[in-house]
């Protein structure tokens, strides 16, 4: 969409006040000054006017936020504690996050006004691969790790085929990576206490091609758009 008829589609000026304000030099796209009234935005960019970010009435919204500790991935809660949705309060949309994260783990969850992907991500025909970099108690020994890779019991549920290596054996805990593809309830959790290892921290680093990549806890970004077409072509 060109960008003088995008600010207007956000509801806070008119297409002819857009241009003046571009012309002005008030406008940034991703941080840098944008006097290019046709330039044409993309889903990834960040628009802001008089430092104010914006976006586009009916715009579809996807970003990737690194949750840190003691944040619910839900959208309010009746106990007050902290959710997901502070951590995006400055994107006038409203997004909400795809799938969930533990109250205790941090890392990579994806938050999007896309009701279609949203559905289509969590599904589990879908089958794409989250990988989770875990720190557990105790000895990760070639029988646990055989164990966790053909499935394990989890409560009446048993798992599929996992993805796992130790990253790093230390005489009392592991660092170990872990790829599964459902997304049971503490499922990375009750798959190590499966096989008498307990979690004791626990992140997400990737969905699919998705990577968290290096961002602060408690940071967003904007997917790429080579990431929202990987996304949407799952
Ligand atoms: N598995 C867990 O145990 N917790 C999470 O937050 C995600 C996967």
């Amino acid at each position: 969409m060109r960008l003088n008829k995008y600010i207007a589609s956000a509801g806070i000026c008119s297409r002819r006040k857009a241009d003046e304000l571009i012309a002005a030099g008030n406008v940034k796209i991703n941080g840098a000054v944008m006097r290019e009234m046709g330039y044409d935005v993309q889903e990834s960019d960040q628009v802001s006017v008089n430092g104010q970010m914006i976006e586009a009435a009916g715009r579809k919204v996807y970003v990737a936020v690194n949750k840190p500790k003691g944040y619910i991935t839900s959208m309010s809660d009746e106990r007050d504690r902290a959710t997901v949705a502070e951590l995006v309060k400055d994107i006038p949309e409203r997004l909400f996050p795809v799938g969930r994260l533990d109250y205790n783990t941090t890392g990579l969850l994806l938050m999007t006004n896309d009701g279609d992907l949203a559905y289509r991500l969590t599904h589990p025909k879908h089958e794409v691969y989250k990988t989770y970099v875990a720190m557990v108690s105790g000895v990760v020994s070639d029988a646990r790790l055989a164990k966790l890779r053909k499935g394990v019991d989890i409560g009446g549920f048993v798992t599929s085929p996992a993805k796992v290596r130790v990253i790093k054996q230390n005489p009392r805990s592991a660092t170990v990576e872990i790829s599964i593809r459902e997304g049971k309830n503490r499922q990375v959790r009750k798959m190590f206490a499966a096989v008498g290892n307990k979690v004791i921290e626990l992140e997400r680093i990737a969905i699919g091609e998705i990577r968290l990549g290096h961002m602060q806890q408690g940071h967003y970004r904007k997917l790429t758009r080579r990431e929202i077409e990987y996304l949407t072509n799952i």
